[in-house]
């Protein structure tokens, strides 16, 4: 394999970044972590630097000349930096600024320099409140939070720069990532945080509703090998969904985290009327277009998140 390749990556040091670095890594990819440490893990990010072969560009993706002058020399961009979900309503303008004109610095400094691929990370929260599932990556986007329309504007502003320089792109829409180096705050999966705390204090997960509302949850270890598959796909140009196409309901998901904790308890419901959506992803493209199946199986990932946990705890 040739080691000439070097991997723009913004937001290396983040959640899912740093699984990505790991697995590029692996694959004698160069990598350049491109990051403004908001949330990201800037230890372990000078820890993979000792590999020699990642260096770390402590810069923000708002900033255009920053951006172009750090991609020199790249051959392919990974683009993960993205303000939260949490913030973006609170902070519309933050997000705006960060996830629609940060992307527009990352595409433009690409074509620019001729780079032969940017991966995107989009979200399935393009979608909005899905009609039926699975989710197909045809169906009609309906994004709802400032957050979901500057990923959808991520994509639009891909196709633009298709059509006007070809651009060669991959949008990867994630459905709800959860594994190890997670922060407790991540938005749709901190049922599994409330769970998991609610459990270790001896008491029982209490879910509103039937516990029926259900998420496609996909393992990081997953998320980052679809995103190596994508950088290195000959096929491009399209938006992916990246899940298991499993809808696991939260009543599931209490269930799977009480055997994996061992805790004996029951769930306890909350008799209330709840919105009850679901997601589940169409997982065809993914695997027609870049080879990509799942292979962590919910109840198998969430055993090992929990195991991980401990062991963490207990350093
Ligand atoms: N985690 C999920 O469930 C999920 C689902 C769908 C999409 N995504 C998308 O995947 C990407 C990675 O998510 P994550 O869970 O690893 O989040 P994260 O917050 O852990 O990582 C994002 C990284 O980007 C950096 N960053 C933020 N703003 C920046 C800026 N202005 N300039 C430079 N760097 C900046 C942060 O410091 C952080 O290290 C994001 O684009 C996110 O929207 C995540």
């Amino acid at each position: 394999m040739s080691n000439t390749r070097t991997a723009f990556v913004t937001g290396g040091a983040g959640f899912i970044g740093l699984h990505v670095v790991e697995q590029l890594l692996e694959r004698d990819w160069n990598v350049r972590i491109f990051d403004n440490m908001w949330r990201g893990d800037r230890d372990r990010a000078n820890e993979l630097a000792k590999t020699g072969k990642v260096d770390v560009v402590d810069q923000d993706v708002r900033s255009g000349g920053a951006v172009a002058a750090a991609m020199k020399g790249s051959t392919h961009v990974i683009h993960l930096a993205a303000d939260s979900i949490n913030k973006s309503v609170a902070d519309t303008y933050s997000s705006l600024d960060v996830n629609v004109v940060g992307s527009h610095n990352v595409y433009s400094a690409a074509v620019d320099q001729g780079v032969q691929r940017v991966v995107y990370a989009s979200s399935a929260s393009v979608y909005g409140d899905p009609k039926k599932l699975p989710m197909h990556e045809d169906d009609e986007l309906n994004p709802l939070t400032p957050y979901c329309i500057g990923k959808r504007t991520g994509e639009d502003l891909l196709r633009y720069y298709e059509r006007k320089a070809g651009l060669s792109w991959i949008a990867l829409r994630f459905f709800n990532v959860y594994g190890p180096g997670q922060k407790t705050t991540a938005y749709y999966t901190s049922v599994i945080n409330h769970f998991v705390n609610r459990l270790r204090n001896g008491e029982p997960p209490v879910i509103d509703g039937k516990g029926e509302q259900s998420m496609d949850f996909i393992h990081v270890k997953d998320i980052a090998r679809a995103v190596v598959l994508a950088t290195e796909s000959e096929k491009a140009n399209a938006a992916i969904n990246v899940g298991t196409g499993i809808d696991t309901s939260v009543a599931d998901l209490a269930r799977i985290l009480i055997d994996a904790i061992g805790a004996d308890v029951e769930p306890q419901f909350n008799p209330r009327d709840v919105l009850v959506s679901r997601r589940a992803a169409d997982t065809r493209r993914a695997k027609e277009m870049i080879g990509f199946e799942y292979s962590i199986d919910v109840r198998d990932g969430m055993t090992d998140l929990i195991r991980f946990e401990h062991e963490r705890a207990a350093v």
